[in-house]
This record gives C-alpha cells, sequence and structure tokens, in this order.
C-alpha cells in the first residue's frame, strides 16, 4: 500500500481505500458477515481510510465501522457524511441544528467522541453561497465533534465554489477513464489550494472491472437497477451517467490496453491514481476478494504513456460527447 496527505489534515492515507455504500444498502443482497469480512482484509493490506454516510443503509455502514473499529486496534480515518437525512432535501436544511444532530447521530453509529472527517453530501448548489452552513462546520470543529470537514459534489462548479471556503479539507467528486472533467480547471485550483480530492466511483459502479456484459442482472434494490435514468438520486452516481451499453461498448476498447499482470480493476485505478492531485480512490467493495483486486492497484507499476494516450483518445471520441458538459 501506498499513502498520501489528504490535503489541509495531517492525515496520510491509502492510496486505495474503502467505499463503504454498498456494504450499507442499495447494492442488492449483502451480508453484514461478508461485508465485515471485506472491511477486515482491507485493514489487513493497509488501507485506513473509509468513506461512508449516515444514509448508507440508515446508519449500517458506520455501525458496521464501529464494530471493525472495535476489532481492530489499528489507526483508522472514517470519512462519513452529512445532508442526506433531509426530506426535502433542501439548502435551508443545512442549519445548525440539522447538521448538529446529523454530526450526533453518526457520532453514536461510529462510537466515537469526534468524527475524523464530515463530508456534506452532495448538497444544493445553493448551499456554498450560505457562508453561514461552513461557520456551524467551524463551531462543530472548535466545539471537537469533527475535527475536519470537505463536502462530496456532483459537478466541477460545486467543487470549484466549495474550495473558496478555507475550511474545506477535501472534496469528493466523480473521477474515472469514464469521468474526466475534474481533471481540468478543478484539479489545478485544489491542488493550489491544498484541498484533497477523494475519487469516488472509481469503478464506474463495476463496469470498469470489465465483468459485466448485456446479460448482467442487478437485484431490484440495486441502484444499477433502479436509477439508470435518475429515478431516484442523480442519474451520474450509477454507471457515471453513461448508457449502459455504451459503456459496455468502451470497456471492450479498453480491454486491450490492460498490461499483463493486471486486472482490468487495478488498470482503472492505477489510471485515476496517476494523477497527483488525487488523494486517494475509494473503491466500493463487498467482499475479500473483490478487496484484493483493488489494493493490488497501489503497487502496480505505472502505466506507459502509450497507454495514458490510448484512454485520452478513447474518452475524447467515445465518451466525453456524451458526459463532459454534464457534471
Ligand atoms: N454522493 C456521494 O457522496 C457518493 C455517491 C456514490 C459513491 N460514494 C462513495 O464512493 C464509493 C465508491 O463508489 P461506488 O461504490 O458507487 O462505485 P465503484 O467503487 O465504482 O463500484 C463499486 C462496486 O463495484 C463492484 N466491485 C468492486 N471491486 C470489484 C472488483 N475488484 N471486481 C469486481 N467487482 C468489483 C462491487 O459491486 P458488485 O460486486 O455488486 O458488482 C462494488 O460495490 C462508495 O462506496 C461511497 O463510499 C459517494
Amino acid at each position: 500500500m501506498k499513502y498520501r496527505l489528504l490535503g489541509k489534515t495531517q492525515y496520510q492515507v491509502s492510496t486505495v481505500s474503502f467505499g463503504a455504500w454498498a456494504i450499507g444498502g442499495t447494492w442488492g443482497t449483502i451480508s453484514d458477515d461478508e461485508s465485515l469480512a471485506a472491511l477486515h482484509r482491507a485493514v489487513d493490506l493497509g488501507v485506513n481510510f473509509i468513506d461512508t454516510a449516515d444514509v448508507y443503509g440508515d446508519g449500517r455502514s458506520e455501525r458496521l465501522i464501529a464494530r471493525l473499529r472495535q476489532e481492530r486496534k489499528e489507526p483508522l480515518i472514517v470519512a462519513t457524511k452529512a445532508g442526506r437525512r433531509l426530506n426535502p432535501h433542501t439548502a435551508e436544511g443545512y442549519n445548525r441544528t440539522n447538521l448538529t444532530a446529523f454530526v450526533e447521530r453518526s457520532l453514536k453509529n461510529l462510537a466515537v467522541d469526534s468524527l475524523d472527517l464530515v463530508q456534506l453530501h452532495c448538497p444544493p448548489i445553493d448551499v456554498y453561497y450560505r457562508p453561514e452552513v461552513f461557520g456551524v462546520l467551524d463551531d462543530l470543529k472548535t466545539q471537537g465533534k469533527i475535527r475536519h470537514y470537505g463536502v462530496s459534489v456532483e459537478r466541477v462548479e460545486e467543487a470549484l465554489k466549495a474550495i473558496e471556503f478555507p475550511g474545506v479539507a477535501s472534496v469528493q467528486i466523480i473521477y474515472n477513464i469514464f469521468r474526466q472533467r475534474p481533471a481540468g480547471l478543478f484539479f489545478r485550483e485544489a491542488q493550489a489550494k491544498n484541498v484533497g480530492i477523494l475519487a469516488r466511483l472509481p469503478l464506474s459502479s463495476g463496469l470498469l472491472t470489465g465483468k459485466m456484459s448485456l446479460d448482467s442482472k442487478f437485484e431490484a434494490d440495486d441502484h444499477r437497477s433502479f436509477n439508470r435514468n435518475g429515478e431516484a438520486f442523480d442519474k451520474g452516481e450509477t454507471f457515471s451517467g453513461i448508457d449502459f451499453e455504451t459503456a459496455l461498448k468502451a470497456v471492450e476498447q479498453l480491454r486491450p490496453l490492460v498490461p499483463n499482470g493486471m486486472t482490468m480493476a487495478q488498470f482503472a485505478l492505477k489510471w485515476i491514481l496517476t494523477r497527483r492531485e488525487v488523494t486517494c480512490v475509494i473503491p466500493g467493495a463487498k467482499r475479500p476478494a473483490q478487496v484484493d483486486d483493488n489494493c493490488a492497484a497501489a503497487d502496480q507499476l505505472e502505466l506507459p504513456e502509450s497507454t495514458l494516450e490510448a484512454i485520452q483518445a478513447l474518452y475524447a471520441t467515445r465518451i466525453k460527447p456524451l458526459v463532459h458538459d454534464l457534471w
């Protein structure tokens, strides 16, 4: 495993970390025993950073991480999120009373006195025009309830707006072979402001592992079945917002580019980590074998320049026209 400094925090985090949405729910059948085994395997392999949210399985994911922490002595950094419990999900809801209540609930679920990192959970863009929201987060920091705060965003513009607030330590954004716009202006600005970048959907919801086909079936409670067109939440969170068939064709074009000795998942993760502005990737994993595969990406050799160029050419012709300007 390798480690990078997370923005303005003092945290040295594993370049391949752990995304804990799937072990909370909304991804088909899961078993807590298997999820816990996956978390343990991650720690065995040097993962020290876990991304979760209060709404993943309504706290199930946070509570599993609390169990992991009880069972392991290694220091772990846990980033959670707040805001998505709001219904309706409005900018007004991001107020002192609600944010404090969300933080208190996560403290309880995670069984800690202070949260390592709290991220606003893809709030409406108007939140970034309310400096008082960031004032509340500063106060929660002063009170010791949280150590650091950041944001998770859908769009590059939201990321750029968020990092105008000096207290924002990290930005979580979709960045993968199929979603490349963040690497432009945003990466430059984030680096200049010493803001950490957490790359989510690094496998484009599993597509970039190369295991899917037109015959792939997803259970009814898996967002890859019910959110293809953004029926439940932002369309971009499922397969990066790319039509499944189109994405499968692009995956087939990527396949011959994967170097010998590398799996396609490792190739996808390594591609992201080529960018030094990215602190870590946070692939979701439901099973120890997936963790093994993903973590091995950290120590793989750099991808050759010619491969990087071929990926860029594929993105420019097949993917960019479909998604580049949407997020
Ligand atoms: N709004 C937000 O803030 C937000 C939104 C989305 C995600 N996130 C965070 O980002 C993390 C990562 O994103 P994501 O989980 O949506 O997408 P992802 O990491 O691109 O895909 C994860 C899924 O791919 C499959 N997979 C993982 N590793 C594999 C491997 N080596 N081989 C084969 N299949 C593998 C697993 O599902 P199957 O086995 O079922 O295929 C897994 O659940 C989340 O867990 C969450 O922490 C945050």
